[in-house]
């Protein structure tokens, strides 16, 4: 596949960065994944602005406009064949002569390296035919800026393998009994009637995916509020979802060993999947 590093679009075998790059020495850089639908990049400018925002906390320069950014985008879709792809685009504070945990000084050019990788179809896609999936559960033990886009993702790597090796798709983060987030993912429960998702703050990150879900819960009038979710509530819901750019909204039918609700894929999660994929057409 084609991918972009630095100033110039190559092969991925041709691509090559220092071992002294920060992101490779400190995990010092932000990244972020935005889906392109038959080519079209997808809330791009949502991405973007976190991105920025990304940046800005972790003081690194942005190396790029709005406009270069999409540019930049739009050629490597169009390098890798189009479609559904997504984005993955990771910008870290560059290579230093010498390994130091304070900023270089100068400052040296950040590092840019961006590649697309195919977008699997989405369960949100056939909301009658989805099976839904089980996730377990988890002590959040990251860091207190989740907030931030970080490259930093050992946490969230172990969390999830926990997962994979309990034959399930996510880990859903509790922090002093309340759910989080996902390790690579927001969470919605459905209960007692009402879609509730934890409020935007340093303790998860504010998906786009979310926010586009709270916006059509607004636009088709659904039932919901944004606050805490205690893990008794998570054990109880009706429903559970995990949401994110790649695996947009997917129905949680298997809690650790129980059931969700009846253990299949609930009805306003039916309702929601069908919103957001009109919305995306
Ligand atoms: N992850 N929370 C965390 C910790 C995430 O890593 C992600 C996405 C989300 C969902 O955000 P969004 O809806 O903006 O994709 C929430 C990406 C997809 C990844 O790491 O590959």
């Amino acid at each position: 596949s084609q991918v972009y590093l630095n100033g110039a679009f190559m092969a991925l075998e041709e691509a090559r960065i220092s071992p002294m790059d920060r992101g490779f020495l400190f995990a010092d850089g932000i990244y972020e994944v935005v889906p392109a639908y038959n080519s079209v990049l997808f809330r791009f400018d949502e991405h973007l602005e976190r991105l920025e925002r990304s940046l800005r906390e972790v003081e690194i320069r942005n190396p790029h406009d709005r406009q270069q950014w999409q540019v930049l985008c739009e050629e490597l879709i169009e390098r890798n064949g189009g479609g559904n792809l997504s984005v993955y685009l990771q910008i870290t504070r560059g290579a230093a002569t010498k390994r130091d945990h304070a900023f270089p000084e100068p400052p040296v050019a950040a590092t840019v390296f961006m590649m697309t990788s195919p977008i699997a179809v989405p369960a949100a896609d056939s909301p009658d035919t989805a099976s839904g999936g089980k996730a377990i559960t988890r002590d959040d033990t990251r860091w207190a800026r989740c907030d931030i886009k970080s490259i930093s993702l050992l946490p969230n790597s172990l969390l999830r393998q926990q997962a994979v090796s309990a034959g399930a798709m996510e880990a859903i983060l509790l922090h002093d009994g309340f759910v989080t987030e996902g390790s690579a993912s927001n969470v919605f429960i459905v209960h007692d009637g009402v879609i509730v998702t934890p409020p935007k703050n340093h303790a998860i990150l504010g998906g786009i995916t979310r926010d586009l879900i709270v916006e059509l819960c607004g636009q088709h009038g659904l039932p919901f509020a944004e606050r805490e979710i205690t893990e008794a509530e998570l054990r109880q819901a009706d429903e559970i979802w995990i949401t994110s750019s790649t695996r947009e909204v997917v129905p949680i039918t298997q809690l650790n060993e129980a059931a969700v609700g009846d253990g299949k894929p609930g009805a306003m999660w039916k309702t929601v999947a069908r919103h957001y994929v009109d919305f995306k057409r």
